[in-house]
């Protein structure tokens, strides 16, 4: 690849009313980034999950030097740890790569996920992350380098996110007008998590326990056999109660009056669509940032609640039924999903703090 970036950058630098001043790519691909250096251009790197994940991979040197990760990445123990008073706790057993449940995987995700883009990070202009001064004030004023200029949820596209190829289903909006406000529970797991036949059916029952109207996204991958994988008369049953689709438009349906609640994985880009949308959360992570970004929904912003695991590791039916009514007969979670919609909002507006980082980043990039 860097040849032919190299190739093209200096193919469009040709042109006299289009040179480049500037390279921006995600953090991952450092290779890019390192080419820009090498050419001379500005180079920034973009960060797509939590700023406070961004912190944590700078001080990796020294957490490795007060022993609590050993070179491989791999925890000494598991402790909670800060790193600075105002920021969210840290749990060593969460940290994004040490998920996997054999060693090799977690070496190998902390050498090509973590040291690699570390070296990334450190060698750019500027890091942009896609968060909020009012998500993560903490972080941001201990790291006044990176720049908050998310969300990136551009209102006037809404909904229609350039990342994906798989087709949504637009006829779920139709169904979600003829549900009442505030009363429909959306359930969601991003793009990588898989079930097994017996946690799908607990938590298929869950939901159809619960009463309430839902709208379940069930990616084909979810699970091994996706036709076969409900419960005995469960699609019948839950006909007028549920809607089940492939793929969803979800920033629409998150900003849909009829949805009280986000069931789902706790990734970065659902997490702030949750938020953008004044939605409280019932967290359900399946791997890398996600743990980490329940303890953030759950304790440091109070906008959610976890769900607890029996002995084999399930999320059973009582469980799903009993903390959605409990986080939706507890009016807090909801004002305080509110309060930072609110903050949000304004924070994108003329005068707000992404704003206006994000007219500095555009006059520097200009200069
Ligand atoms: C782009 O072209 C200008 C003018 O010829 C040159 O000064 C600059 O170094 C070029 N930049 C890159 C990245 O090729
Ligand atoms: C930035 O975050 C928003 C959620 O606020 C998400 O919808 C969007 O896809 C993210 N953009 C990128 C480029 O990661
Ligand atoms: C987050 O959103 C961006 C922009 O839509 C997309 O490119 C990216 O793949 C998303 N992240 C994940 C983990 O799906």
């Amino acid at each position: 690849m860097p040849s032919k970036l190299m190739e093209l950058i200096a193919q469009i630098n040709s042109s006299e009313s289009d040179r480049i001043a500037c390279l921006i790519a995600d953090a991952c691909v450092g290779g890019a980034l390192e080419l820009a250096k090498k050419m001379g251009i500005k180079k920034v790197a973009f960060w797509p999950q939590a700023a406070t994940q961004l912190a944590l991979l700078l001080k990796i040197p020294n957490l490795i030097d007060d022993g609590i990760i050993d070179s491989d990445g791999i925890a000494i123990q598991n402790q909670i740890i800060q790193l600075s008073p105002d920021m969210p706790a840290i749990n060593t057993a969460e940290l994004s790569w040490s998920c996997f449940s054999d060693e090799l995987t977690v070496k190998i995700a902390f050498k090509l996920g973590v040291v690699q883009v570390l070296k990334a990070v450190k060698s750019v202009d500027r890091n942009i992350c896609n968060s909020s001064n009012w998500l993560e004030s903490g972080t941001f004023a201990s790291f006044p380098d990176f720049i908050p200029i998310g969300p990136l949820l551009a209102s006037n596209r809404l909904g229609k996110s350039v990342g994906n190829f798989r087709k949504e289903d637009s006829g779920c909006l139709a169904w979600l007008d003829q549900q009442p406000p505030n009363s429909v529970i959306y359930v969601a797991f991003g793009t990588y998590t898989i079930f097994d036949q017996n946690q799908f059916e607990e938590l298929a029952i869950g939901l159809e326990l619960t009463n309430r109207p839902f709208f379940w996204v069930v990616r084909e991958n979810t699970i091994e056999d996706v036709n076969n994988a409900y419960p005995m008369g469960f699609n019948e049953r839950v006909h007028h109660q549920g809607w089940m689709v492939r793929r969803a438009p979800q920033q629409k349906v998150l900003f849909h009056p009829s949805v009280a609640c986000f069931i789902g994985h706790c990734g970065w880009n659902s997490t702030i669509e949750g938020i953008s949308n004044g939605i409280p959360f019932l967290c359900w992570p399946y791997f890398a940032d996600q743990l980490f970004n329940q303890g953030y929904i759950c304790d440091y912003l109070k906008i959610g609640l976890g769900f607890n695991k029996y002995d084999s590791g399930i999320i059973r039916r009582e469980e799903i039924k009993n903390k959605l009514e409990q986080l939706l007969s507890d009016e807090r979670f909801k004002e305080r999903a509110l309060d930072l919609q609110t903050k949000i909002q304004n924070s994108v507006r003329e005068g707000g703090s992404t704003y206006e980082n994000f007219n500095d980043f555009v006059a520097w990039i200009k200069d």
